[in-house]
């Protein structure tokens, strides 16, 4: 095992000295050995194949119970068993097939993508890359306001350390926000840093025009030619863009293949995308060919994370998202989900444009699933008090972040309360306001 590793390591120094660099400690131990299920794949087409321990009907098909099977019947007959039995570790070949098209169905050929790696929906994709490349003494940086379960999947469960800076001031996207959050940090020549990009973000319901993008972009460049620099492109909200200006395709296309110290990661999946939250099927994507041995040595460093964690990513969901993929209308059916909450969102939008900007400054928003809301310091309001008056005396619930920030999730608000849900947190904000 050691010589694995050590030969897996050696073919990623070799290709990217910057990803070798990157790893984590524990990034760098990890393999997957060549045990049960390496000796199974070799024996899978023996007639006498007595090696790994599934439950089958002798001859390779799954054994269900009809109760289970009953549910999955409209499955054709190969599918039911691919979704009854064991996924491999990195995922089903057909689904990561079938994700890299979608992926990639407006992207330009000369971009180098590797096969998607399938993971337990979103979340198991970041922690696969805070294992990978965050832990103890590394730094992570992330633009606030930020979802704040980076802070699990990062901080408490790698001890990666947080920084962060303000994403916007005065209204506007501060494209340096990673370099100015940078600067106020003790970092060593040449020592890695990791960056979480997330567009359309959470909570800001945010994405960038063009040319915020190329600033962005251009910051980013900068800091790579002083160091490796692992961007995790969170695209949980993939395509749920609602204004014609904005640019739809992930930044992970920006960012690919054009600097040796830059690495950046696509994290996405169907939660959002496909609308499938309970699904828990996700996707890590790299900026490498699929053939190179560089991205067979991640594989099998992922390969070993995934089977000492989740053992492998769920066959059933897999089965059902090949399903949908195969169709030649999914590109329709999505578009009509990002048609419903485009309607929020404008109903949303030009409520927020009526508010009394003494009480509540909305933050700019033209994306995903949210909009943030910022209560002016000079009130002297806390959100998480706005928020519990909200609850007991209007009925109305909203999630509040700190300092002073409102979230308002209008994808699972209907559109015709969306203007009331307004008007009682401007209600509610100028009654506390009052009572002072
Ligand atoms: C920005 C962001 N990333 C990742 C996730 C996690 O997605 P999943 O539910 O697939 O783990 C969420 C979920 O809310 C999110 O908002």
């Amino acid at each position: 095992m050691n010589d694995l590793i050590a030969e897996n390591n050696a073919a990623i120094e070799l290709e990217s000295p910057a990803v070798a660099a990157a790893l984590s400690a524990l990034g760098r131990r990890s393999a997957l050995p060549d045990d049960v299920l390496t000796q199974a794949a070799e024996a899978s087409r023996t007639t006498y194949n007595g090696t790994i321990g599934v439950i089958t009907d002798g001859n390779g098909n799954a054994l269900p119970l009809p109760s289970i099977a009953e549910v999955l019947s409209t499955l054709p007959d190969q599918d039911l068993n691919r979704a009854l039995l064991y996924s491999k570790v990195l995922g089903l070949p057909e689904v990561r097939q079938a994700w890299q098209r979608w992926q990639r169905r407006n992207v330009p050929e000369s971009k180098v993508s590797s096969l998607p790696v399938v993971t337990d929906g979103l979340s198991h994709g970041l922690s696969l890359c805070a294992d990978l490349f965050g832990g103890e003494g590394r730094v992570v940086v992330v633009p606030a306001p930020y979802w704040g379960n980076y802070n699990q999947v990062f901080g408490t469960r790698t001890g990666t350390r947080m920084v962060s800076a303000p994403s916007i001031r005065a209204g506007r996207f501060r494209c340096e926000v990673i370099e100015d959050a940078l600067a106020d940090v003790d970092l060593a020549d040449q020592e890695p840093v990791v960056a979480i990009l997330h567009f359309p973000s959470n909570p800001g319901g945010y994405s960038l025009t063009a040319n915020e993008r190329m600033q962005l972009r251009t910051s980013l460049l900068r800091i790579a030619d002083q160091r490796p620099l692992v961007v995790v492109c969170d695209d949980a909200y993939a395509g749920l863009v609602y204004e014609e200006a904005i640019p739809r395709a992930s930044i992970f296309w920006d960012l690919a293949g054009i600097h040796s110290n830059l690495i950046p990661i696509k994290v996405d999946g169907v939660t959002k995308e496909f609308s499938f939250f309970g699904g828990r099927v996700g996707f890590l994507t790299f900026p490498f060919a699929t053939e190179s041995a560089l991205f067979a040595a991640l594989e099998r460093k992922l390969g070993g994370l995934i089977r000492s964690t989740v053992g492998s990513p769920v066959a059933a969901t897999q089965m059902i998202v090949l399903q949908a993929l195969r169709r030649s209308g999914i590109a329709g059916e999505v578009e009509s989900v990002r048609k419903t909450l485009e309607g929020r969102y404008r109903v949303l939008k030009e409520a927020l444009e009526g508010v009394d900007a003494s009480l509540l400054r909305p933050h700019p928003f033209n994306s995903g699933c949210f909009a943030l809301v910022e209560l002016p310091e000079e009130l002297g309001l806390e959100s998480g008090a706005v928020r519990r008056h909200l609850l007991e005396n209007h009925d109305t619930g909203l999630v509040s972040l700190k300092p002073r920030y409102l979230r308002i999730a209008h994808c699972s608000v209907d559109r015709e309360k969306l203007p009331e849900l307004v008007s009682r947190l401007e209600k509610g904000v100028r009654e506390l306001l009052d009572a002072k």
